[in-house]
């Protein structure tokens, strides 16, 4: 062995003997890894929940909350969104990806500030009744889709986060985001 890799080797030695204590501060008693994990607030938990029931009723895995996403959720809503909310109006719901994520977009006219994240939720769910499985295509009128459902319930996407914002001249426009991780609507996939 060379000098530079046994040195290498004593330095990761060195390092596997701090690491009990170096993590000590994260983790709890018992072993448990509650590592410094941000807490979720009671609305967001609610996205979460209004995507894992209608995943569970398409039969495919729960999401888990990524605060990761959740940053790049709030930089859309209030960098994107929140412009968008007085000038050019989105449609009502949209989906679209970067890439990185999926990302599904809702904007509420309809005086209610109080939107919650289950109406958010089922507003995209309730396109999956243009869903024809059995030819994996959709139904939809024109102009109207059905790739919101699609992200929702996307087998293999893992990962989900939201955010929702109130905006425009008087705060009665609600707009949200959703973004997931991986990616769902891959072109000729079937959602499940
Ligand atoms: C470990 O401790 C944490 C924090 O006190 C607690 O929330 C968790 O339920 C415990 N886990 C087990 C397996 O006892
Ligand atoms: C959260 O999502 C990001 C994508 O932005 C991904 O890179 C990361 O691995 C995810 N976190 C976990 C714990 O899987
Ligand atoms: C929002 O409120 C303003 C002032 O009360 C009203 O003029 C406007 O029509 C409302 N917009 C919507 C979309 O409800």
């Amino acid at each position: 062995m060379s000098l530079f890799l046994s040195f290498l080797a004593m330095i990761s030695l060195a390092l596997a003997s701090l690491s009990p204590q170096a993590s000590a501060a994260g983790v709890a008693d018992n072993g448990s890894s509650i590592a410094r994990r941000p807490k979720m607030f009671n609305h967001q938990k609610l996205f979460l929940q209004a995507h894992n029931e209608a995943r569970a009723a398409a039969g495919v895995p729960p999401l888990v909350w990524n605060f990761t996403l959740l940053l790049d959720c709030r930089r859309y809503v209030y960098y994107e969104l929140e412009d968008r909310c007085n000038t050019r109006p989105l449609p009502l719901y949209a989906w679209g990806t970067d890439g990185m994520h999926g990302r599904n977009l809702y904007m509420g006219t309809d005086n209610d500030m109080r939107r919650s994240p289950a109406n958010v939720v089922a507003a995209w769910v309730g396109e999956g009744h243009w869903y024809d499985r059995k030819n994996n295509r959709c139904t939809a009128p024109e102009g109207r889709s059905f790739e919101e459902y699609k992200q929702v319930v996307w087998r293999a996407t893992t990962q989900v986060a939201c955010i929702r914002h109130s905006c425009g001249a008087s705060f009665n426009t609600t707009v949200a985001v959703c973004e997931y991780y991986p990616p769902g609507n891959i072109k000729g996939q079937r959602p499940y």
